[in-house]
């Protein structure tokens, strides 16, 4: 008998593959089909920041008589009754019509790049039901005003804001626009994160050449474009206090057992659910039981981070950047 269950932020998951945000997660009809075809949990597409704070703000303006708004205003202030057809409030529907549907844990994902008083919405979440909230945290750094230090300080005082209202469990999605990335997982490990997303994946700018116009680059990912996330999974793999996710370019069984390897507790995929529908979870579920089948393998914990760095005889693989041996060897 073969046991593709593991574990993730406390909540027990079928197997390791998470619908990760997207458009795909949108729907109480697209998430009942992920689950369906596998998916052990899923995180519903982000809701943004700004979204939260044009209709907290819309309303408080209404509220308040002399253009002050007290904090406990804010922490009163009911999304679910007041703005019907807001997008707060079809948000937190979701939640509830999701919750009431499926069996498999429910995450929540916000957008967000402020500690600012959207915060309050979490625990409006925490109340809709939503087993988790998956904060998808990007501040792009190029305000050259402010160094590195003052840059990463917004993601914990975001996480901090986020933790004083809910009890549910936080996670981070991260991008590894950073300059000391290990540091700084490591960092989020210890604020009290029960997971951190390793990586998310943005929209690009390209330049349409015959238009002379920047357009949007490829917005599904490739299966290449998993060796940064599988670089970091295996070397922070043994060295943080929560989950590993893997995220982009998981779109096969292989990629699975790769990142599981290097020590992901579950991958959340998105592409590959685009582009194959989602009956890949299925595929890529049976690829991952053949070949834990032909390894002997009885479950998920008997490899998962055999191949991380701190595991591997070869830990200096994972860190070679300017490999002179495979840059000359290649003609
Ligand atoms: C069309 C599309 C919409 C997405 N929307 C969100 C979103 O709302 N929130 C989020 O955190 N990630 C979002 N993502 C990112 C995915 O969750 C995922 O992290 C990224 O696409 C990399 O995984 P993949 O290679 O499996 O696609 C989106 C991705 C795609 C392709």
């Amino acid at each position: 008998m073969i046991d593709l269950s593991t574990t993730y932020m406390g909540f027990k998951l079928k197997n390791p593959i998470i619908a990760g945000s997207s458009g795909l997660t949108d729907s109480v009809d697209k998430i009942t089909e992920l689950e369906k075809h596998g998916a052990s949990a899923v995180v519903l597409r982000s809701i943004f920041e700004e979204e939260i704070l044009l209709e907290m703000n819309a309303k408080l303006k209404q509220m308040s008589s002399n253009g002050f708004v007290y904090p406990e205003t804010v922490n009163d202030y009911d999304y679910y009754e007041d703005i019907e057809e807001g997008t707060t409030y079809k948000y937190l529907k979701l939640i509830r019509e999701v919750k009431s549907t499926v069996r498999m844990p429910v995450f929540a994902s916000i957008n967000c790049v402020s500690s600012t008083n959207w915060t309050y919405f979490s625990k409006q979440i925490e109340d809709a039901g939503a087993d988790a909230i998956e904060l998808n945290l990007f501040i792009l750094p190029t305000d050259f005003k402010h160094s590195s230090t003052e840059n990463e300080k917004v993601y914990f005082d975001i996480v901090a804001e986020v933790q004083k209202q809910i009890s549910i469990p936080v996670s981070v999605k991260i991008s590894y626009y950073f300059s000391n990335l290990g540091k700084l997982i490591q960092d989020i490990s210890k604020s009290g994160a029960k997971g951190i997303v390793l990586f998310n994946r943005y929209y690009s700018p390209d330049i349409d050449i015959e238009k002379m116009e920047i357009n949007s680059g490829f917005v599904l990912s490739n299966p290449s474009d998993m060796s940064i996330s599988l670089r970091w999974i295996a070397i922070m793999t043994g060295r943080v206090n929560c989950d590993l996710i893997a995220s982009t370019g998981v779109h096969h069984g292989k990629d699975v057992i790769k990142q599981l390897l290097a020590g992901a507790k579950a991958v959340q995929i998105a592409s590959t659910l685009y582009t194959n529908g989602p009956q890949q979870i299925g595929v890529m579920l049976e690829e991952l039981k053949i070949w834990m089948g032909s390894k002997k393998f009885e479950s998920i914990n008997d490899f998962r981070g055999k191949l991380s760095q701190k595991n591997t005889n070869n830990p200096a693989a994972y860190e070679r950047i300017q490999f002179m041996k495979y840059f000359r060897g290649y003609k």
